[in-house]
This record gives C-alpha cells, sequence and structure tokens, in this order.
C-alpha cells in the first residue's frame, strides 16, 4: 500500500479495514498489538493488547483477557475504549472508539477457550492469583475453574480516526456513523 497512496475516503475506510483484518493473521503486523485505553475512575489507563479477531461486517474488533484483570472492572464501569495504533509500513495512526464488552460464558467463549487451550498459551488464563497480585506474600489463590479464567472483549467500532504521515503533506480523515469526512491533521 505503501506508494500509490488511497485518495478516496471509501478507498481509505475499505484499506483501513483489509489491514484490520489482515492484523491478527500476521504475527509481524503492527497492528497486531494495539494499545488499548480504558477510563479508571477518574483516570486514564493503557495497556497493550493483542488483536485476536477482526469481524469487518460487525464492525468489531475482539481481544482476550483474564477475567480477574484491571482492564475487566474498569470496563465494567465504563465500557467506552479507545485502541490507538500505529503502522510505520502504512504511515497510519487509528485512534478507534469502542463500545466494549467482557464474554465470560457462552458458545463464542467456549470455542475459543476450546482452541487456546491445546496451546502454551492457556496458561496466561490460568494462574491462581489474578493479574497484578503482589508475589511477595503467600497468598493462596484460588485454584483456576476449567475454562481457567479466560474472557473475550468485544470492542464495537464506533469511530475511527484515520491518520496518515507523509512528505507531500499530512492527511487526517474521521469514520463513524455518519459517514467519512476529511479534518485538518
Ligand atoms: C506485546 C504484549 C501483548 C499483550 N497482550 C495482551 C492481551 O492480549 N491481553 C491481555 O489481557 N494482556 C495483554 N498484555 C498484557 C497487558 O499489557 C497488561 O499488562 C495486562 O493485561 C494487565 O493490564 P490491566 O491491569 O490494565 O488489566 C500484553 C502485553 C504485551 C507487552
Amino acid at each position: 500500500m505503501n506508494g500509490t497512496r488511497l485518495q478516496s475516503l471509501p478507498e481509505i475506510e475499505a484499506g483501513l479495514w483489509r489491514e484490520l483484518a489482515r492484523a491478527p493473521l500476521d504475527r509481524h503486523h503492527e497492528w497486531r498489538t494495539p494499545v488499548l485505553a480504558t477510563v479508571d475512575g477518574d483516570a486514564a489507563d493503557a495497556r497493550t493488547v493483542v488483536l485476536r479477531e477482526t469481524d469487518r461486517d460487525a464492525r468489531e474488533l475482539r481481544l482476550f483477557t483474564d477475567c480477574r484483570s484491571a482492564k475487566v472492572a474498569q470496563i465494567a464501569r465504563h465500557p467506552l475504549g479507545t485502541l490507538a495504533m500505529w503502522s510505520k509500513r502504512l504511515s497510519w495512526q487509528l485512534r478507534v472508539r469502542v463500545q466494549l464488552q467482557v464474554h465470560v460464558e457462552g458458545l463464542a467463549v467456549a470455542s475459543r477457550w476450546a482452541r487456546l487451550k491445546q496451546s502454551p498459551a492457556a496458561q496466561d488464563y490460568l494462574s491462581p492469583l489474578a493479574p497484578g497480585s503482589p508475589l511477595d506474600g503467600d497468598m493462596p489463590g484460588r485454584p483456576a475453574p476449567e475454562r481457567g479464567h479466560f474472557a473475550m472483549v468485544t470492542a464495537q467500532v464506533l469511530s475511527v480516526d484515520w491518520l496518515e504521515l507523509h512528505a507531500e503533506g499530512h492527511r487526517r480523515a474521521m469514520f463513524d456513523a455518519a459517514g467519512g469526512r476529511w479534518l485538518v491533521p
């Protein structure tokens, strides 16, 4: 995509969704590890996550986490977040405003856990202590339930703020329920 710049708003919107769809499938894609920002009371919080799935038709991005993590409690209190990502290859930044939802049961969670539990990554969800617990005491942790502490986070895309850095002039556009429009970078 380097070299020829996409010109129209619909081309750019299709292009960014194409890249979002590729990211979970390509270990080297820079958008595979976006930063998820959430609201923690009256402060901001942010951390790197792995983008696991993109559903273009549903305009939904999916992440995996431990249901005891701080972000899960933050999402329960304030379900709006932002996924920020930068690609040097594309020279594109995305700031994706999302409505977040945590899922711990149901078919969608069970099918993903069934796949994950065969892999070493399953360990991430089987720790007896919650993420962020201090390691110094002998705090007895509860043994993990059958499905570990696995949770899927769905991020319904509300808007995408696209920024392209370019020697011939930066460009910025907003894509949301009202459609696409150019913004001053
Ligand atoms: C490259 C990278 C990928 C990560 N992927 C995830 C992930 O997919 N899910 C997750 O919950 N934490 C992931 N983490 C860890 C988080 O950044 C964070 O440290 C952890 O989830 C605790 O965050 P919290 O206390 O805000 O919930 C990742 C960290 C790095 C450095």
